[in-house]
């Protein structure tokens, strides 16, 4: 497949995301989704080393009968992140998506009926917008959201760090990445030469990012600026933890 080329980034800070930005996404992801799959899966080493660093913090090989629950915002297809998660016998994934072709991709890639899966019963698949998910204060060890809180406008990234913060137990992580670069919005028509392609992202740069993500209660652990070589775009990946009081 082609390289794919960053998109324009919008210089204006009055930038204003377009009313159905939502639905949009979700029409176009639910279009590209096998496109996007095949791109990203190949290219998923980045990903997996934050995800084991994750792990490595969590208590799935020390304590194996401690049950831990993961919250992974913007799953896509579960490959080959929330697959890796759920490799471990005493881990359960709470896997949210926007887009139901995603979902039903991870569905098929993950929950297989015959014979079912190791995953059955620690697997659940909550379609809809991640900033309107609600779930009770202190419920997840961990929550994931790989190239997926980019989707938000800013105001909104802001608004699910908040929640992230609040849905956290005390001393739990968040692994997440985040435009490295500062803009208020950018969009692309045609992404992945998708005519159905059409994108938004949006960031705060890394030092804003951080700002951010120290303002909703979270202690900054690792912190790293990493290019993506698909796109020659820069990423700030974060694991970042919750006091333990
Ligand atoms: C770039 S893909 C990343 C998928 C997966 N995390 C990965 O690393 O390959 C972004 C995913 O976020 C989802 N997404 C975008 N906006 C979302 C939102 N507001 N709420 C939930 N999911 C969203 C998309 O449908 C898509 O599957």
């Amino acid at each position: 497949m082609a390289e794919q080329t960053a998109p324009p980034l919008d210089p204006n800070p009055q930038y204003d995301p377009p009313a159905d930005l939502k639905s949009r996404m979700k029409a176009s992801y639910d279009a590209i989704a096998p496109k996007y799959n095949e791109w990203t899966v190949s290219h998923s080493a980045t990903r997996l080393r934050y995800l084991d660093q994750l792990l490595s913090r969590l208590p799935t090989t020390t304590s194996p009968s401690a049950p831990v629950s993961v919250l992974e915002l913007g799953a896509g297809c579960g490959l080959p992140v929330t697959q890796k998660l759920l490799a471990h016998a005493n881990l359960s994934v709470t896997a949210n998506d926007i887009s139901s072709a995603q979902l039903s991709i991870a569905r098929a890639n993950l929950l297989p009926d015959d014979p079912p899966g190791p995953a059955h019963g620690r697997l659940t698949l909550l379609d809809g917008d991640m900033l309107a998910l609600d779930f009770a204060p202190a419920v997840f060890d961990a929550v994931v959201g790989m190239y997926s809180i980019i989707h938000l406008p800013r105001a909104e990234q802001v608004e699910m760090l908040r929640k992230i913060v609040a849905w956290l137990k005390p001393g739990g992580w968040l692994l997440a990445n985040f435009a490295a670069d500062e803009f208020a919005g950018a969009e692309a028509q045609n992404w992945l030469e998708e005519e159905k392609g059409w994108m938004f992202w949006s960031g705060w740069g890394s030092e804003g990012t951080l700002e951010k993500v120290r303002e909703a209660g979270l202690e900054v652990v690792v912190r790293e600026t990493v290019e993506d070589l698909p796109d020659e775009k820069f990423f700030l990946w974060i694991l970042a933890k919750k006091s333990e009081s």
